[in-house]
């Protein structure tokens, strides 16, 4: 069943980035959800709208934690499917590049399927949280020294030295910021960055930290604790073999 579901995952993440490129110059409809610099457009609601309705008619028992129009079920309870249509819609908007389309499969809270498609690029990074692959190619990864690395972070936390980030940098070769969690995932597992840390959503890592954890990462809250899948909360994905070594700085 788990099979079947991985390849229902990458079906429908591989149609919906088809959709959005074909409909990469069309007039888009942006609103504000919060505040100015907070957009929605209607093809995150259309591509939504497609996978859920894809999801709930293949696998009617399952449920779903979808980041528009509130589709919020509790990650623990049962079969649930968690799915971020477009991350990094300012950079769609402004951009049309460095977005991603993400589909995760979660069973009783734990991570079974992981599914990014860097949209522009057409790359497909899949996984079941033992290994993972980007297209057909499985995805071998060493994983360096901070020392040796970058670090893709959120601004904001960063320049506020939130969590002690602006601290931990001076250890590194320096930071990075992308503006799309999904491609901050994509450059951990092309080795480009060594970590990330931000203030996400389940929808922003829930993808990410199964296709990661291959490769012996973790995904926590920035203080240790385990992520609630619910609300934004301070974050990082990193080496937990290196989780000692920047305890000094990360708080
Ligand atoms: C956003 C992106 C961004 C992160 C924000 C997210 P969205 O997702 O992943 O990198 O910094 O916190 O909300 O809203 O474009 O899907
Ligand atoms: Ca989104
Ligand atoms: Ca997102």
């Amino acid at each position: 069943m788990l099979n079947t579901k991985l390849e229902f995952a990458k079906k429908v993440v591989r149609q919906a980035g088809g959709f959005i490129r074909q409909h990469l110059s069309d007039d888009l409809e942006i609103s504000e959800k919060t505040h100015f610099d907070d957009l929605v457009t209607n093809l995150d609601r259309e591509v939504q709208e497609q996978i859920l309705t894809q999801i709930l008619s293949t696998f009617p028992k399952d449920h779903v934690l979808a980041e528009e129009n509130d589709v919020r079920h509790d990650i623990k309870d049962g079969n649930v499917w968690v799915l971020d249509p477009i991350d990094g819609t300012t950079n769609f908007i402004v951009q049309r590049d460095n977005f991603a389309v993400m589909l995760a499969y979660y069973e009783s809270g734990i991570g079974k399927i992981g599914v990014i498609l860097d949209v522009m690029s057409d790359n497909l990074y899949w996984g079941d949280g033992t290994s993972a692959y980007k297209n057909e190619a499985q995805i071998h990864l060493t994983v360096k020294p901070l020392r040796q690395s970058l670090i893709g972070v959120n601004t904001y936390m960063y320049r506020t030295n939130a969590g002690g980030l602006l601290d931990l940098s001076h250890e590194s070769l320096g930071v990075r910021a992308i503006g799309s969690a999904g491609i901050e995932y994509v450059n951990i597992l092309e080795g480009k960055i060594w970590g990330y840390f931000s203030n996400l959503s389940p929808w922003d890592y829930a993808a990410g930290a199964v296709l990661i954890a291959p490769f012996g990462y973790i995904t926590q809250q920035i203080d240790g604790r385990p992520l609630a899948f619910e609300g934004r909360q301070m974050m990082m994905s990193v080496p937990s073999n290196q989780l000692d070594k920047i305890k000094a700085y990360i708080k």
